[in-house]
């Protein structure tokens, strides 16, 4: 339960931080981070070479980390839900009957699978929900690694700007 909970938590910061990318301050607004794929090479390059633009913002290479974050996120919650509604649970459960009828008995009897048999669609959504969720395991390690390089390369302090609201 507190996982589910936690994962409800998480889906509401998740809009929120979407809500606020579009109507929030200055460097908080998606068009703020949001560059062309050139950019965004140019950058990576400009980060090996040691010569790379500093941004007031997010870099290029840091808003694509925010959209990629974002989006593992709420590929993660949903895929969530969905487990939890082929199972019976939560607010997607009334649209999930594949459950019980995959499970219905011999004599045509509806009712809800045993425990530890799971259906097709359950399968599928847990494989979705675990391969995310890991997935964001590995951009939260990248996201970290950037940061400090980063702050490296442009001689600030990212962590602290994140406090601040100040940047070198
Ligand atoms: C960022 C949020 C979340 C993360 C990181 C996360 C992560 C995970 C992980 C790692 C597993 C184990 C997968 C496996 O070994 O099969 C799992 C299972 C599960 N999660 Fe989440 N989860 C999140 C949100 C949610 C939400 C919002 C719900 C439902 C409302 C949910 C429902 C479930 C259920 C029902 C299972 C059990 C699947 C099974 O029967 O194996 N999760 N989750």
């Amino acid at each position: 339960m507190i996982h589910v909970y936690s994962g409800y938590f998480i889906l509401g910061l998740v809009v929120f931080r979407v809500v606020w990318g579009f109507v929030g301050s200055q460097h908080a607004r998606f068009k703020d981070f949001i560059f062309s794929p050139r950019e965004v090479v140019s950058y990576a390059k400009g980060m090996i070479s040691g010569t790379a633009k500093h941004y007031r913002g997010h870099n290029p290479l840091g808003g694509l980390m925010v959209m990629a974050l974002l989006l593992t996120l709420l590929i993660t919650t949903v895929s969530g839900l969905k487990v939890y509604g082929v199972e019976g649970h939560g607010p997607l459960a009334e649209t999930d009957t594949s459950y019980f009828i995959n499970s219905a008995n011999a004599s045509g009897h509806v009712e809800q699978g045993e425990e530890g048999e799971d259906s097709e669609e359950e399968e599928f959504w847990e494989e979705i929900h675990e391969f995310f969720a890991n997935l964001m395991l590995l951009l939260i390690v990248l996201h970290i690694v950037g940061v400090f390089v980063s702050s490296k390369v442009h001689d600030d302090n990212l962590v602290k700007a994140m406090f601040t609201g100040y940047k070198k």
